[in-house]
């Protein structure tokens, strides 16, 4: 246990023992499954990842309308969330940054991104190429529970916001109640098998579940991002609590 009650100080795949080599076996998972991961996240949340990444690009609307607003979506993959705060950057506004340490994840955001006002920056969260005090606005979806070390995945993020910005953290968790028992079932048995069979890699759906369940609940989350300097700490439940939104200010 750590000063925050927390036992998971990162994400730790099967057979890593430390977070270099954690790092290295999610990069190496998310490599493998870029080619379907778009396929599989939408047949396997039945498209309610679209609701959730609007939902989070949304509740950001008055950071996003600012023209001049520097916004970096981190973890950013195949770019669907960028996408999404994309649609809400108004005309000749600043790019939004996205970056990721998945080569093969990042080319397919970069595909996206196109014709689109974003610059794509493979990189890794924990160590960012980016000064300090310079962001506005930091979000991540479902990348954070991936990290290595979250405490220091908050503290990179507080170094490069300025006082007064923003982040947003959109991970899993773990519903209670009969929800959670239902979701349970599907998330730990009937995901894992959809996933390993149409991704051919049945390791990394079986990481999903278990990356889920050693991620901090909400109310340790929240004490975590307090415990780093983030003020107006926040989390809101999306769709029974399967998913939900961190919200913290720099102070
Ligand atoms: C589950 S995907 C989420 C992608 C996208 N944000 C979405 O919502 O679909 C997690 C992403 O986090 C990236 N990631 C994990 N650890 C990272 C790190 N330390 N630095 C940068 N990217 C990381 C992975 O490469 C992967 O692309």
């Amino acid at each position: 246990m750590n000063a925050t009650g927390t036992s998971a100080t990162g994400a730790r795949p099967e057979g890593a023992s430390d977070e270099q080599s954690s790092a290295a076996a999610v990069r190496q998972m998310f490599n493998s499954i870029a080619p379907r991961y778009d396929l599989l996240n939408h047949v396997l949340s039945c498209n309610i990842d679209r609701v959730w990444w609007n939902r989070t690009a949304r509740r950001f609307r008055h950071v996003l309308a600012q023209p001049q607003a520097s916004i970096l979506d981190i973890c950013c993959g195949t770019g669907d969330m960028t996408l999404a705060l994309l649609r809400r950057r108004p005309v000749g506004a600043a790019p939004v940054l996205a970056a990721d340490f998945s080569h093969a994840m990042l080319a397919r955001g970069a595909e996206k991104f196109r014709h689109h006002n974003a610059v794509a920056i493979e990189a890794d969260a924990l160590h960012l190429p980016l000064s300090g005090s310079s962001l506005d606005l930091i979000t991540t979806a479902f990348g954070f529970r991936n990290l290595a070390n979250y405490q220091s995945g908050l503290r990179e993020f507080h170094r490069v916001l300025k006082p007064g910005g923003e982040l947003g953290i959109l991970d899993f968790s773990e519903p209670s109640g009969l929800v959670g028992k239902l979701y349970a079932f599907y998330f730990r048995r009937i995901l894992p098998a959809i996933g390993a069979r149409l991704s051919g890699m049945g390791s990394a759906y079986s990481y999903l579940p278990a990356s889920v369940q050693r991620f901090p609940p909400p109310q340790q989350m929240v004490r975590l991002m307090e415990d780093s300097g983030y003020t107006q700490v926040s989390w809101t439940p999306y769709t029974f609590g399967i998913a939900g939104l961190y919200r913290g200010v720099k102070a």
